[in-house]
């Protein structure tokens, strides 16, 4: 059985099921999402590789070989054609054109279940997916369960990695107008023990880890690699559960009486469907989702623990992030460009300022160390890269505001974030190209001898089209100094 047979059991039937790693129901075969690529802007579903399997992450593969690919629509298995897409703009506008959000990169968040790979959604801040027409989602004071699982180590204060139930206007309508599964650090509204990242409901204009609108100290940090989230609510009482995704049963955090703050209870839920995002759009948070549903009617702790059961035997593991020519920790590389160009040009730094330069053998000593780089396991994930400036240690390359620049090390989680990269086989063939881990549709690039992380295809110049497999693709060599 999968999740979703689960909770028809239970009585509470599933009314959205999302998921891009597999099927949520033991017969479906149909598509999970649809990936679009850069190269000609053509798009594939890819569906599971059996009923009630794990996602086909081979179809993906090569339809996306040689170019970039984003995630442009995530499939309702429900039947209910709740599907999920490109969130337009709200309360807030998003950053792609016409304040859409963007859509995520397809490779960002790759996984295995059961041995074989799958990718999640991986969301940077500015990204996220709606559906403000959905049908058969909860209304009003209406009865729901919500579950999604969870990447605990991917997260930020900011507001709001959310899945679940919004506002079909995409604006704040006022207090109880949502219901939605929150992830992550952020304190401005509730918090609960320790420094998170904490699991939360997004209440609107609230996020709430138990009773007290504030802080709930029974509500835990939780930064399991996989986590299972589970959020329900119905008249006058909700309850917050949730555990690793990898084993063991879920704990509850809270269940008893809405928050006592006026305007959620009764609650107003309208029946969006976010991911990623607030009830407003807000779009500066981040987190990484693999699955998730919604369902009708208030579920059983039974159920949910069943439904546990189910996800920790579809054994959720992590993957490597890299691929192409390794690199090798402590050691010193030099990166050139292979566009035609610019074929002598390296990766170097003028101050702050990351650009390329003609380097040679014949080079001076402080031109040859500005375009050598220290390669160190990345700052912000192990399983990826940084790279320290070898003429000013301490300095590593990461991106600001989408320009790449040599900054100190603040030893913040932000910059760890922006300095962590994962090297892939080159787009054009050559080389590696070096995605950043935080914003992963967005590789290394020279455009006009500066370096900046660029998207194919965006809203800033840098991200034109044309030239980019080979302004992406660097060939690595030991360091000129
Ligand atoms: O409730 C927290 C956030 O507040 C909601 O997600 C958003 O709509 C509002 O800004
Ligand atoms: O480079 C994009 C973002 O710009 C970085 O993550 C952040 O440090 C800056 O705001």
């Amino acid at each position: 059985a999968g999740p979703c047979d689960i909770y028809s059991s239970g009585g509470t039937p599933c009314v959205a099921a999302h998921s891009t790693t597999r099927a949520l129901y033991s017969s479906y075969s149909g598509s999970l999402y649809q990936v679009k690529r850069g190269s000609d802007n053509a798009t594939t579903n890819i569906a599971p590789l059996s009923a009630g399997g794990v996602a086909n992450a081979a179809t993906q593969d090569s339809f996306c070989a040689g170019t970039t690919c984003l995630i442009t629509i995530i499939y309702d298995q429900s039947g209910r054609g709740n599907h999920l897409t490109q969130a337009p703009p709200g309360g807030f506008n998003g950053p792609d054109s016409g304040g859409y959000d963007n859509l995520a990169s397809a490779i960002g968040a790759p996984v295995t279940l059961n041995g074989q790979k799958a990718y999640g959604v991986f969301i940077s801040p500015g990204t996220g997916y709606r559906n403000n027409a959905a049908s058969g989602t909860a209304k009003g004071d209406a009865a729901e369960g919500v579950y999604a699982v969870l990447d605990g180590s991917h997260y930020n204060g900011a507001c709001c990695f959310d899945y679940g139930n919004a506002e079909t206007s995409s604006r704040d309508t006022g207090n109880g107008h949502m219901e939605a599964i929150y992830y992550g650090n952020c304190n401005v509204w509730g918090t609960g023990s320790g420094s998170g990242p904490w699991f939360m409901a997004d209440l609107e204009n609230g996020l709430f880890s138990g009773a007290n609108p504030k802080n709930n100290a029974a509500d835990p940090s939780i930064s399991y690699r996989f986590v299972t989230t589970a959020l329900k609510g119905e008249p006058n009482q909700w309850a917050l559960r949730g555990g690793n995704a990898a084993s063991g049963s879920l704990s509850t955090y809270y269940s008893g009486v809405r928050p006592s703050a006026s305007g959620y209870n009764p609650m107003s839920k309208e029946g969006a469907i976010i991911l990623g995002i607030g009830g407003d759009n807000s779009n500066s948070a981040q987190g990484t989702f693999y699955e998730g549903v919604m369902t009708s009617g208030y579920p059983s702790d039974a159920t949910e623990n069943s439904v546990q059961a189910n996800i920790v035997a579809a054994k959720y593991a992590t993957t490597s992030l890299t691929s192409g020519p390794a690199l090798s920790v402590g050691s010193h590389i030099s990166l050139r460009a292979t566009t035609s160009c610019c074929t002598t040009r390296y990766i170097a730094h003028t101050g702050s300022t990351v650009n390329t330069q003609v380097v040679s053998s014949s080079s001076a000593t402080a031109l040859k160390q500005q375009a050598s780089w220290v390669v160190h396991a990345g700052l912000g994930n192990s399983a990826c890269f940084s790279f320290e400036s070898v003429d000013t240690p301490g300095s590593y390359i990461r991106h600001y505001n989408f320009g790449l620049q040599v900054n100190a090390s603040d030893g913040s989680k932000q910059f760890n974030e922006d300095a962590t990269f994962c090297p892939q086989a080159g787009l054009n063939g050559q080389g590696n190209s070096i995605r950043s881990w935080s914003y992963p549709t967005r590789y290394f690039r020279h455009y006009d001898n500066d370096l900046y992380i660029a998207s194919n295809g965006g809203v800033d110049t840098f991200d034109a089209t044309g030239l980019y497999n080979d302004d992406v693709s660097f060939v690595i060599s030991s360091g000129f100094a």
